[in-house]
């Protein structure tokens, strides 16, 4: 991985031209094959990663229509396309939202993937009801304090997990129990209508038998390894959506959801930032545009 000069890219139809301010990336999004080839499974190396931004549109494709030359905007952009780690990046106009003038643009790209993954987790595959209970693995990372707060203003009780230093954090996001993955059990905490699994493997299959009859198991983690007796199981891939974006960032300008962002670094430091050499607590954005 490297940073170089490419051309500046052509919108094509229905695309915006981005001019980047700020951009998320996903820490191993260099292991999915969506990095390396198109839709037809082409290659389409030399890729450039990240899908999260924020910025400033600077011209339309043919067609285009919904949003304008010199509009702030901030979205998910498709995976099988050369991404926002860059100056410029060509866009779908419909996977962008307007970015409200008040709103940093650091902010806008961290909220993408963790506000969209939330949202559609909670209210579209887990039909989440005020007044249910809510597990949440992983409670203080990038999703899990989206589904944290998400949760909790519809009205859910919320259970917190994840290492014992996240504790502080999972209850300042809102969570009203937290369980110590390392030395808590995860069967104490009885049956919930809703758990929403980032991690798989043995605590997805676990939290399985923790979801009461009729209840959902919401995974992000790939394929559902066991499903709740009783309940159903879903494991999904986040969208992007205009709408679902607008909900977002409005909660963000009333103080009603708080970003969690862990570090800024300029676009100069994206290589090193893809490729830490120490754990990382919260998410990179990247500073395109000083
Ligand atoms: N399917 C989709 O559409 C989709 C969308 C978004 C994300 N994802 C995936 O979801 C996962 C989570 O994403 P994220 O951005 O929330 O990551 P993140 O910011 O790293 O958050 C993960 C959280 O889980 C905790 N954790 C990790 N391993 C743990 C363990 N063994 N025991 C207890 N706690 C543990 C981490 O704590 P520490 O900081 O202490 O490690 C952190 O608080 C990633 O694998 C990501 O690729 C999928």
């Amino acid at each position: 991985m490297t940073l170089t000069e490419r051309p500046e890219p052509t919108p094509a139809g229905n695309d915006v031209l981005v001019q980047v301010h700020a951009s998320g990336f996903t820490p191993d999004e260099l292991s999915w094959p969506s990095s390396w080839t198109d839709r037809l499974d082409r290659d389409r190396t030399p890729s450039v990663p990240g899908h999260e931004l924020a910025g400033v549109v600077t011209a339309l494709g043919y067609g285009t229509a919904g949003l304008s030359v010199g509009q702030r905007v901030f979205g998910l952009t498709d995976w099988t396309r050369d991404g926002t780690l860059a100056e410029y990046t060509a866009v779908e106009a419909r996977n962008l939202a307007p970015l409200p003038g008040d709103v940093d643009f650091s902010v806008g790209a961290s909220l993408p993937i963790s506000g969209l993954t939330a949202w559609q987790g909670l209210f579209e595959h887990g039909r989440l009801q005020a007044g249910q209970s809510v597990l949440v693995h992983g409670s203080a990372g990038g999703v899990g304090s989206m589904v944290t707060q998400l949760a909790s203003e519809a009205g859910a009780y919320v259970i917190g997990t994840g290492r014992a230093g996240s504790r502080r954090t999972a209850l300042d996001f809102g969570a009203q129990e937290f369980v110590d993955l390392e030395s808590d059990a995860l069967e104490d905490v009885g049956g919930v209508d809703l758990v929403f699994d980032v991690f798989g493997g043995d605590i997805g299959r676990r939290s399985a038998g923790l979801v009461k009859e009729g209840g959902i198991l919401v995974s992000i983690a790939g394929p559902v390894e066991a499903r709740p007796v009783g309940g159903l199981a879903i494991d999904f891939v986040v969208e992007s959506d205009r709408r679902q974006l607008a909900e977002i960032v409005q909660r963000v300008r009333s103080g009603r959801l708080r970003t969690n962002i862990g570090t800024v670094v300029p676009l100069d430091d994206a290589v090193a930032a893809l490729n830490p050499t120490a754990h990382v607590r919260g998410k990179t954005v990247i500073r395109v545009r000083p």
